[in-house]
């Protein structure tokens, strides 16, 4: 197999490591760090699925690697296992995710209360629409699996990108949330919704089944909506 080495110059080594029965990409990985290179630099720290800092390019294609068996990505005894694109690499399958996340923040991605903890819990019904709208955005670990495969972020940096506006729309269908003009004026501009291809990269590969692409869609009616009534 070939595993990423060095920085951003760097080059793919060549690893023997033995297959084992109900083996993970990060199993892999691990196993090259233990037993045959100790400087092999790669992140992890669930091994559940929960984390979202296992993610890399497994054979082209990002994924979290503590979810992905080994029987489902080699084709004959062919890995190759390299760091995420679109994001700067420190060192070997490390990349620097500050410009994703720092995404998120431009995007308002934290929550602004309305209430104090001397008010009433909120009641938000299962049922409503927000709430549904909110639910199929809330799970997203942070991975970073759909920026990774996002073309428009590799052609436009400036691009905030699936996860960091799923997760804007998750909040503007937060009932409690109180910065819902601000947002939306965040994801309107020429870096925001409307700039999505709607090319679909991004919910084909998300490890969470979380569809970005519906949630930028979203974005993108309710821009125009809260513009046309001079909201924004
Ligand atoms: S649907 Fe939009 S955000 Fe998702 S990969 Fe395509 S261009 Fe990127
Ligand atoms: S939307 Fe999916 S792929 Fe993107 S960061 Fe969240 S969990 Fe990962
Ligand atoms: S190690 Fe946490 S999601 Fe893979």
């Amino acid at each position: 197999m070939r595993v990423w080495r060095g920085g951003e110059g760097g080059a793919f080594e060549h690893f023997d490591v033995p297959r084992l029965a109900s083996q993970t990409v990060l199993d892999v990985v691990t196993h090259i760090q233990r037993h045959l290179d100790p400087t092999l630099s790669y992140r992890f720290a669930c091994r559940v699925g929960m984390c979202g800092s296992c993610a890399m390019t497994v054979n082209g294609r990002a994924r979290w690697t503590c979810r992905t068996h080994i029987s489902e990505v080699v084709a004959g005894d062919d890995l190759e296992v390299a760091p995420l694109r679109n994001l700067p690499v420190i060192k070997d399958l490390v990349t620097d995710m500050r410009e994703f996340f720092d995404k998120w923040a431009k995007a308002r991605g934290q929550f602004h209360p309305t209430t104090t903890r001397k008010d009433d819990f909120a009641r938000v019904t299962p049922e409503s629409p927000e709430r549904r709208q909110a639910d199929a955005g809330i799970e997203c670990i942070g991975c970073g699996v759909c920026y990774s495969s996002c073309d428009v972020v590799s052609w436009n940096p400036e691009y905030l990108g699936p996860a960091a506006m799923n997760r804007a729309w998750t909040l503007i269908n937060d009932v409690r949330d109180g910065a819902r003009a601000e947002r939306l004026g965040a994801v309107a501009g020429d870096a925001g919704c409307h700039a999505c291809h709607t090319h679909m990269s991004c919910t084909e590969q998300c490890p969470k089944k979380i569809s970005p692409t519906a949630a930028i869609a979203g974005l993108k009616r309710a821009t125009l909506a809260a513009a046309l009534k001079g909201e924004i």
